[in-house]
């Protein structure tokens, strides 16, 4: 199958403004909005991502043990700043002798879907991981999520099944120069997006105020 991600040596066009998805690299400062993101999902929803029924408490609890330091969050936020995708990369231990390897986790709320987030949280992962001497990412779900082994299989990953559940896995090459700048561009257009967002919503609810208009959240 056509490997995409792996094969891709040259950026996907990271300056083109309204093509390019601005996803940025989450840091601990984020864990209110993480929190707020997956609390959002529905039962169904937190089945697929987390693979099994997920109450509140044990998404709190995710939150919280999130280690930074260790492994890399990405999120996509619209237009109100809130945080509408979010990707989870798990470095997985290493073991001697065996490819280095990590582990991709995405949500996307109902509103942002079929929008490419998905897609473009997962190509910023497996750059990510290139550019951080990973060999091999993985998604372990559900087989019977249906955009999700669309989105992997569309990303040229291949596709074990096993008692209902499913192993994607993409074999990464090695990171390049090409490589470097695309996640760098990529990084550089999200904070300049972020920092549109702030200023437009900040002048939005200066205008409200100056018109006497209550400031209504979207
Ligand atoms: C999986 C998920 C992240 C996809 O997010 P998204 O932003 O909609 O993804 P994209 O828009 O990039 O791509 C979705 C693709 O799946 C396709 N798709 C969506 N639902 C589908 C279905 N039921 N059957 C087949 N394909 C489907 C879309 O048409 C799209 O394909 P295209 O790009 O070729 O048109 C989102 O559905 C989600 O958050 N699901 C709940 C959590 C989850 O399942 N996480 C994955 C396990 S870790």
């Amino acid at each position: 199958m056509h490997n995409k991600l792996a094969n891709s040596h040259s950026p996907s066009k990271p300056y083109m403004a309204g093509q390019v998805i601005p996803v940025r690299e989450l840091h601990a400062g984020h864990r209110e909005e993480i929190l707020q993101h997956l609390l959002a999902l529905g039962d169904e929803d937190r089945r697929l991502r987390f693979g099994t029924q997920t109450p509140d408490e044990v998404i709190h609890h995710y939150v919280e043990q999130l280690d930074f330091n260790k492994d890399a969050v990405f999120g996509i936020f619209n237009a109100d700043l809130r945080l509408i995708g979010m990707a989870h990369l798990a470095y997985l231990p290493e073991i001697q002798g065996q490819a280095r390897a990590a582990e991709f986790g995405v949500s996307v709320l109902p509103e942002g879907r079929a929008q490419g987030l998905g897609t473009a949280l997962l190509n910023r992962s497996a750059v990510h991981s290139r550019n951080s001497n990973i060999q091999i990412l993985y998604v372990h779900c559900l087989a019977n999520n249906k955009a999700m082994m669309h989105l992997a299989q569309k990303a040229g990953m291949s596709v074990e099944y096993a008692y209902g559940d499913a192993d994607a896995y993409l074999k990464l090459p090695p990171a390049n120069p090409a490589t470097i700048v695309e996640e760098a561009a990529n990084e550089q257009w999200a904070d300049f997006d972020y920092a549109l967002k702030e200023n437009l919503k900040l002048a939005n609810q200066a205008w409200w105020w100056f018109l006497g208009r209550p400031n209504v959240a979207r």
